[in-house]
């Protein structure tokens, strides 16, 4: 059986949500103060992970807020920052997500959502964006006290999920879990919604490429066919 683990922050939730309380405070500068904060909350995870100085992605996100609001010169104060850590747990889905997870189940893959956020975080996210249900369980690399794309995140996911990488697929938006994913053995799904949006210049390039999650498991069954096809020698 095929399992499928989804990453959460940017590929079934939208972080971009978050603009609409950031616009009480920032009025047009929102978009692009929302953007900047995403960069360095990655950025902050990342670096956590090299120096294995380990601390839980709301950590990072709170971190990169205090650092987005100097960069921005906006003094919010700790009311308005916490209402915004508190927006951050109330993102909503994007709009494919739900019959696509839908469409996924029915076609036979075991579902999983598979997070950087850690386990409390991300179970209320999806839970209160009417998506918990779709999944088996939430794996979250809080458990080993890394991140995502260390190659030990994806071999954690497997064990937990029970999983060989031959039939798993990670389902993401983010470019860096992609190729994360991939060199780590697993398939993966590139989820690129904007016509805007980049892939890295790395030659690795995702098993698959997909607009909407609506897409995905006919995607998926297509090339499986095909490597059949390839295997019985057709
Ligand atoms: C996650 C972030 C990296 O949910 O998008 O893992």
């Amino acid at each position: 059986m095929t399992t499928l683990a989804f990453d959460v922050y940017g590929t079934l939730i939208d972080t971009q949500g978050v603009s609409v309380t950031l616009e009480k405070f920032l009025g047009e500068k929102a978009s692009a103060f929302s953007r900047a904060w995403r960069d360095k909350q990655l950025e902050y995870s990342f670096r956590r992970g090299l120096m294995q100085n380990y601390e839980n992605f709301s950590v990072c996100t709170r971190d990169a807020l205090d650092y987005t609001c100097a960069l921005f010169n906006s003094a919010l104060n700790q009311a308005e920052k916490n209402e915004l850590m508190e927006a951050y747990q109330m993102l909503p889905a994007f709009e494919d997500v739900k019959e696509g997870l839908a469409l996924a189940k029915k076609s036979g893959f075991r579902l999983f959502a598979f997070s950087n956020g850690s386990s409390d975080a991300v179970d209320t996210l999806l839970t209160r964006a009417g998506i918990r249900e779709a999944f088996i369980d939430v794996v979250s690399v809080d458990e080993i006290r890394s991140f995502k794309p260390n190659p030990g995140a994806y071999c954690h996911f497997l064990r937990r999920a029970c999983a060989l990488g031959s039939d798993t697929w990670l389902i993401s938006s983010n470019p860096f879990d992609v190729i994360g994913a991939l060199s780590a053995g697993l398939h993966a799904a590139w989820v690129k919604r904007s016509s805007q949006a980049l892939f890295d210049p790395w030659g690795i390039e995702p098993t698959v490429t997909v607009s909407s999650l609506l897409h995905l498991p006919p995607e998926i069954l297509k090339r499986q066919e095909s490597a059949k096809g390839l295997h019985d020698g057709h």
